[in-house]
């Protein structure tokens, strides 16, 4: 794909409907005479859109209007390359909780969670939050994730946690004021609940916060499942994670996730993680595929905004 198509089908995909500044800003770089070229200095992995976007929120510039926006990165752009080349995209997202919730509560209780890709870590803490399954509330914490969920029963409780833990190649800290404005700047603009959801859980990370250890998460995930206590169920989990990752690595990683003990979750783009027997996607816009054991379940959208079930309901 070419920088320009990546800016349109992200405007197309990921951001109609959800975002309408980064829609529009997103098809005016896919149109731009200046732009992609400027992208296409940086390697491909780092001209994403999120990741440009995120730059720009972070060192204060414009994104509401693309007029703007083409004028300040025209006029910041050694900065904003600086920014793009040593940052990636962690946008750390606690509703994706929500999305995960049917399968946790569904495995031998109680959990030995460990995170690959953790960011934050905020995707470690299924049992302090609450949900909302269009109306039907399951737990009492903050902050309350709203999911619209077909196709399955919501979970009649929250899972038990013994021991959380995350592995990244460059875990933030909620408790550090630049760790967090980075993690504001990633997300969406008009997405004021979800700035709102990034304090409330920031706040529960920083009361307790995490095991989360700096590393690869094939060369350092046996170390640390290893960690795990024995009597509670491992449960190895990523989440918007392995695009990062070479697909020859995403091949090691799956072959070293299936050797391990207890069960593997997985909620990953289809075109990043196959898996046979997914059935066609509900439509254009991007779904990721939540996946037990390389076994696939269900549809979600990437903010854990909506979970449509197409597996075998899930019960203890
Ligand atoms: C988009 S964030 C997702 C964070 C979290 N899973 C969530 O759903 O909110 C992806 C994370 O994966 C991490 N990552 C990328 N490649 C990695 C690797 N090879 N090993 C460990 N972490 C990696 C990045 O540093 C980043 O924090």
């Amino acid at each position: 794909m070419t920088t320009a198509s990546t800016y349109a089908e992200f405007a197309a995909r990921e951001a109609h409907g959800v975002s309408p500044a980064y829609e529009r800003l997103a098809f005016a770089v896919s149109e731009d005479a200046e732009l992609p070229a400027l992208l296409e200095r940086l390697p491909p992995a780092k001209r994403q859109p999120n990741l440009l976007f995120g730059v720009v929120r972070l060192l204060g510039g414009p994104v509401d209007d693309p007029a703007a926006f083409h004028a300040y990165v025209l006029a910041n752009w050694p900065a904003i390359e600086a920014e793009m080349r040593v940052r990636v995209t962690q946008t750390n997202e606690a509703g994706r909780c929500a999305v995960l919730l049917p399968v946790l509560t569904a495995l031998p209780q109680p959990l030995a969670l460990l995170e690959v890709g953790a960011s934050a870590g905020l995707c470690l803490y299924p049992d302090r939050y609450a949900y909302r399954y269009d109306g039907h509330v399951v737990g009492t914490g903050e902050p309350v994730l709203d999911c619209a969920l077909t196709g399955l029963e919501p979970p009649a409780t929250v899972p038990r946690v013994a021991w959380r833990a995350g592995l990244d190649l460059n875990p933030l800290d909620v408790r550090d004021p630049a760790d967090l404005a980075w993690l504001d700047a990633l997300i969406w603009p008009e997405h004021a609940h979800r700035r709102a959801r990034l304090r409330a859980a920031a706040a529960v990370a920083a009361a307790d916060p995490p095991l989360l250890v700096r590393g690869d998460l094939v060369d350092d995930l046996p170390a640390l499942a290893a960690q795990a206590p024995p009597g509670a169920t491992l449960v190895v989990f990523h989440s918007s994670v392995l695009y990062h990752v070479p697909p020859p690595r995403r091949t090691e990683f799956v072959q070293l996730v299936r050797d391990l003990p207890g069960h593997w979750v997985a909620n990953e783009a289809p075109a990043v993680l196959p898996h046979a027997g997914t059935p066609e996607p509900p439509g254009e816009v991007l779904h990721q595929v939540l996946a037990l054991d390389g076994r696939p379940l269900a549809w979600t959208r990437q903010h854990g905004q909506e979970l449509l079930w197409f597996g075998p309901s899930m019960s203890r």
